[in-house]
């Protein structure tokens, strides 16, 4: 009966990091960031080329995810990334600076 509900608990624990990690997959939305590039010019806690993405997250507290991606398209500086990327994981990589 114990180890039932011990993997209750685990499941269930298992099922809402899934919910989160859904929401914004840090290690996943890392990638597509070093992927397009973003990490050559940002770093997550440090100036860089560009500002920390702790930086941005701060300074774009309360926006969403979409409107992170808005700002960063109408900087003439990511005018080559842009081209690259999908507006997919222009807004995954977003979603995740944002949680920073
Ligand atoms: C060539 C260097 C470079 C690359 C590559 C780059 N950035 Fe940037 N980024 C910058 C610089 C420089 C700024 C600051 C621009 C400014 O404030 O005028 C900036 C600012 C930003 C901002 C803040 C925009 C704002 O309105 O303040 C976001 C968000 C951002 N970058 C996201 C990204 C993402 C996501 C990627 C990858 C798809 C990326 N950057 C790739 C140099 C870069």
């Amino acid at each position: 009966m114990k180890t039932l509900i011990l993997a209750a608990v685990v499941g269930l624990a298992a099922a809402s990091f899934q919910f989160s990690a859904n929401a914004a997959d840090p290690k996943r939305a890392m990638d597509e960031a070093k992927e397009h590039g973003c990490l050559k010019c940002h770093d997550v806690d440090k100036k860089k080329v560009g500002p920390s993405y702790k930086d941005i997250s701060a300074k774009m507290k309360g926006k969403k995810p979409e409107e992170g991606v808005t700002a960063m398209k109408a900087k003439p500086v990511h005018k080559s990334v842009i081209q690259k990327a999908s507006d997919s994981s222009l807004k995954e990589i977003m979603t995740w600076v944002l949680s920073l």
